[in-house]
């Protein structure tokens, strides 16, 4: 009999890497998933069928591969004595920045707690998702398991436990992600940060100041669904990611399609150096504009809503 679990997309709006460093952060799950099919098979067997960002799943690989042996051991999982076929699969298309790493570990966790009767509840599925995810981070702040098991949206601070909480929008707003089709090295563009951190640490530390208060700042923005203050934040939040050196060229250019065309805000979301940018584009017919704009210049394009 096949088990399945699944494992929200998400988009962070504030904070990413300021959150590993213990800076609170903002993310945002969305209606996309990826699914995992658990099922016994006479040997051990993972089929990945995850629609993806041209490149992306080779280019991941053996980070997936380490990911799902973390995930199976923490479960305490033994594929050589129970053999199963893993199949992810979903409508999330795999790419830099919709946190598809965590989204596969979750919907991992979930299958093979069904699977074997585990009896984990939430908590204990982000747990595994969290080990999964250091095969792609190396240092993962927590975020994206968090968003990709809970859903919602949260204000979330690194820790053990972590710190999570929950924000309800007034009403949900349209956003337009454009990919740069730029699959990027999560665990490298963290390392480099730190580095960076280290080279400067009175900048850094004024950087993350203002980050940890954008959060805070933008928590209520999002309560109150104050869309040009939430895109004013979001700006701001951008131009403390391209002085910590995680944005390009091609995130740049998608900005600007965004902002030109009237978004409110516009941002790179996840780990940036390629991946995904997120816009505020409330009304839809701002997010029509917006996402035609974007598609002309030739990039793909995902349309949404959060909250
Ligand atoms: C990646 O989606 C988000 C980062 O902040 C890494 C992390 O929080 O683990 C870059």
């Amino acid at each position: 009999m096949a088990s399945e679990g699944f494992g929200y997309g998400k988009v962070i709006l504030f904070g990413e890497h300021f959150v590993v460093h213990g800076v609170p952060a903002i993310a945002a799950a969305l209606g996309k998933k990826t699914t995992a099919k658990v099922e016994d098979s006479g040997r051990f067997e993972v089929v990945d069928n995850r629609p993806e960002t041209p490149g992306y799943k080779e280019g991941k690989k053996e980070q997936a591969d380490e990911a799902i042996m973390n995930v199976l051991n923490f479960m305490k999982v033994d594929v050589e004595r129970t053999p199963i076929k893993i199949t992810f699969e979903g409508d999330l298309v795999a790419a830099s920045g919709v946190g598809a790493s965590a989204a596969q570990c979750a919907s991992l966790a979930r299958a093979l707690n069904q699977h074997f009767n585990l009896g984990l509840d939430d908590e204990g599925i982000n747990k595994a998702a969290y080990e999964g995810e250091k095969a792609y981070h190396g240092t993962p702040s927590g975020i994206d398991n968090t968003a990709a098991t809970y859903g919602g949206i949260i204000l979330f601070t690194k820790g053990d436990p972590p710190k999570i909480e929950r924000i309800s929008m007034a009403r949900p707003l349209e956003i337009v992600e454009g990919n740069t089709g730029i699959t990027s090295d999560t665990k490298e563009v963290i390392a480099d940060v730190v580095k960076r951190r280290e080279e400067s640490p009175e900048e850094f530390e004024r950087i993350f100041k203002r980050a940890g208060e954008i959060a805070q700042e933008a928590k209520q923005a999002l309560a109150d669904s104050d869309a040009e203050r939430i895109g004013k934040l979001m700006d701001e939040n951008q131009e403390l990611l391209r002085k910590i050196g995680v944005s390009c060229n091609e995130l740049e250019q998608l900005i600007k399609i965004a902002k030109d065309n009237g978004a409110t805000g516009a941002k790179l979301t996840g780990t940036g150096r390629g991946g995904l940018m997120v816009s505020l584009t409330p009304g839809n017919e701002l997010q029509e504009r917006i996402a035609k704009a974007i598609e002309e210049a030739g990039f793909q394009v995902f349309r949404n809503s959060i909250g």
